[in-house]
């Protein structure tokens, strides 16, 4: 059997990795500033991580949903303490669009409407409602197509409002800062607004965080930045440094019922010991203290670099905008410099979204590749 091919795949084989190096089959070491798609937060194979994984391995990896976990219920409290979050409950699954497809079907359950206002450019994931609430018709099938959603653009309150009055909207879905999209963002005016419409009219508000949250933005969630209260929060990605795990944190005001959401997968025992893994070295290791503070030392390299016309993002969530397409230096990065970096559906963008425990001398490294590809 051959594998079905949906990916078009750089030529690098990683064999291993440690921190933000990663090494190939040929000994060939990488730096990875991209985190195979911002999952590494806390660096790869970090020596807590793999002793907590290996000790929780050694008593049980796996029992699904229908017994007794008490993992399960620590990871809850110190997720709810450490986010800030402590008036949500949470439910887990196995990735960030199941995260979202929960969220969205929770929304509906809520409110006994479909309808979902999303905004353009968004990435939700590739299930059914997630997929639909995501503006690239080219992933979406005829079977996702049949979700009513509307899409609109940041800022536009005024067509906001109208779609909300129609009565029949039960959730509005975004991402903090966008991913795939290429990292705008919604002002704080904006985000407010809509988060006071929502409640006004009983609309589900979801902060899509599975890329912001887990504090690569530089805060434990990327709406926080914005002083506002989604009603459901979705978070994947960073949140088992490369474990499958996901989860959507539910405001307490929404009743849960027996058998409203489930998964065989969602929460077992080492998906827990990988997410609390995760929290620990977060909190000993102050990275979102230093995500916020390498976020200004990054800029302040890229602002002395003529080609880059625009920075983009929060905390260790970065882009750097040219006016040429990206492609070709990604790939130079990558086989001259041995540098990974991100696209994104901006084709002009740079995505960069290392481990949050990155220091200053890695993103000194980082530019001087840079400058080297972009020197005439
Ligand atoms: C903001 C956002 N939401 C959802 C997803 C989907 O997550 P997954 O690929 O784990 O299903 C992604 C993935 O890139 C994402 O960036």
């Amino acid at each position: 059997m051959k594998l079905f091919d949906v990916y078009p795949l750089y030529n690098v084989t990683p064999v291993s990795a440690k921190g933000i190096v990663v090494t190939d089959d040929k000994g060939q070491e990488y730096l990875d500033f991209y985190g195979g798609h911002a999952v590494i937060s806390i660096g790869h194979t970090h020596p807590h991580y793999v002793k907590r994984l290996e000790e929780q391995l050694h008593k049980i990896g796996f029992y699904s949903n229908a017994i007794q976990n008490p993992i399960q219920e620590e990871l809850a409290d110190r997720l709810g303490k450490q986010s800030g979050c402590e008036d949500y409950n949470l439910f887990m699954c196995s990735s960030g669009a199941e995260a979202n497809e929960n969220a969205l079907k929770m929304a509906s359950f809520i409110t006994g409407k479909s309808r979902v206002i999303a905004f353009n450019n968004s990435f939700h994931g590739r299930t059914s409602a997630a997929v639909a609430t995501t503006d690239n018709q080219k992933i979406n099938a005829p079977i996702n197509k049949q979700q009513k959603v509307t899409f609109l653009a940041f800022e536009d309150l005024e067509n906001f409002k109208i779609e909300i009055e129609k009565g029949d909207v039960c959730g509005v879905i975004l991402e903090a800062i966008q991913g795939v999209g290429g990292l705008d963002e919604p002002t704080t005016e904006f985000y407010q607004q809509i988060a006071k419409v929502c409640k006004d009219n009983g609309v589900v508000l979801i902060a899509d965080e599975v890329q912001s949250g887990f504090g690569r933005s530089g805060k434990f969630f990327g709406f926080q930045h914005h002083a506002i209260q989604p009603d459901i929060i979705s978070i994947a990605k960073g949140m088992g440094n490369g474990f499958p795990v996901g989860g959507v944190l539910i405001h307490e005001s929404i009743t849960a019922s027996y058998g409203m959401l489930g998964t065989t997968f969602g929460g077992n025992h080492l998906a827990c010991a990988a997410t609390l893994a995760v929290l620990e070295v977060l909190e000993s290791e102050n990275l979102i203290e230093n995500a916020a503070r390498l976020w200004h030392y990054f800029k302040s390299l890229a602002e002395t670099i003529p080609q880059v016309k625009k920075i983009k993002g929060r905390g260790l969530m970065l882009g750097l905008e040219f006016d040429f397409e990206v492609s070709e230096l990604r790939k130079k990065l990558i086989y001259n410099q041995f540098m990974f970096t991100g696209g994104s559906s901006n084709k002009n963008l740079i995505r960069f979204l290392p481990a949050l425990n990155i220091t200053e001398k890695d993103i000194d490294v980082f530019f001087e590749g840079l400058k080297k590809e972009l020197a005439p």
